[in-house]
């Protein structure tokens, strides 16, 4: 499919309307998972670096971005579950699929029940764990914050959290641009999303069943999920490898798209080779 410059596409999977992009060409695509509270955009760096080399898609998870959120209620294996409709609707049978911190936690859910659709895995910022009692208690405690009209104070916290320190200094467009996805994003999106985090399963003891080629990525200063969480599934996916990213934190992504992007550009190209 063709896109039109600017212009999103827009497909029925899984029972919602899912907004993306689709770039470049390439017998086998490489499809872009966001984080949360994000959308498809901060896989901007990436695309225009790379889309005239490879089939590049992003698309918006649902309740984020322009994708509809559905009645059903959220969860990590739900938006698994749309990820692998999306790939069926567009006749998609394999996919290298990268996805950032929840998007990471999606596409574990999805490697462990569709193995078969996937020809490459790129976690970047990411975990196989489950939330510990008090992260749990903490999502509680944003969702009561943004029922209560508190969404501007929880993005400030948020932002604090995601950057490096230098990266307020260096790139104030990519910090601000994030502070307005966040605050555009619907405040009922992202409480579903909390909940669908608080509720996620671990996944760590089935990282060793994982037969796919793996590139994991992160921060050096991610304060979300810091480097030991990359390490250790750098360790039980066999045959994966690990970059750490200097002067970045949990949008490694966007604090040092050159960098990144270099990385993925060489796992994608050994992968199509
Ligand atoms: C994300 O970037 O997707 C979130 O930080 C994930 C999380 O809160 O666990």
């Amino acid at each position: 499919m063709q896109q039109i410059q600017g212009t999103a596409l827009l497909v029925k999977a899984n029972g919602i309307s899912i907004s993306y992009d689709n770039t470049g060409s390439g017998e086998i695509p490489v499809i872009f998972i966001h984080g949360f509270p994000f959308d498809r955009t901060m896989w901007d760096p990436q695309v225009s670096a790379l889309h005239q080399r490879y089939r590049l898609i992003t698309y918006d998870i649902r309740g984020f971005g322009k994708t509809e959120a559905g009645a059903e209620e959220a969860s990590i294996s739900l938006y698994a579950d749309d990820l692998i409709a999306f790939m069926d609707i567009l006749e998609i049978k394999k996919a290298i699929v990268c996805g950032l911190s929840m998007g990471g936690y999606i596409l574990l859910n999805a490697v462990n029940r569709y193995p078969e659709r996937f020809a490459g895995l790129v976690f970047c910022d990411t975990q196989c764990n489950a939330d510990t009692p008090e992260g749990k208690e903490k999502r509680f405690l944003s969702i009561q914050k943004i029922e209560s009209g508190g969404l501007s104070e929880y993005v400030d916290g948020l932002m604090k959290a995601v950057f490096a320190e230098s990266t307020f200094v260096n790139n104030k467009e990519v910090t601000e641009s994030i502070r307005k996805t966040m605050l555009a994003t619907s405040p009922q999106a992202i409480i579903s999303a909390l909940k669908a985090l608080a509720h996620r399963d671990d996944r760590c003891e089935l990282l060793d069943e994982i037969d796919c080629t793996a590139l994991i990525v992160c921060g050096k200063e991610d304060k979300i999920t810091p480097p030991q969480k990359s390490e250790f599934m750098q360790a039980a996916i066999a045959g994966s490898s690990m970059k750490v990213i200097d002067n970045a934190g949990h949008l490694s992504t966007l604090e040092q798209p050159q960098e990144f992007n270099a990385a993925l550009s060489d796992f994608i190209a050994g992968l199509l080779r």
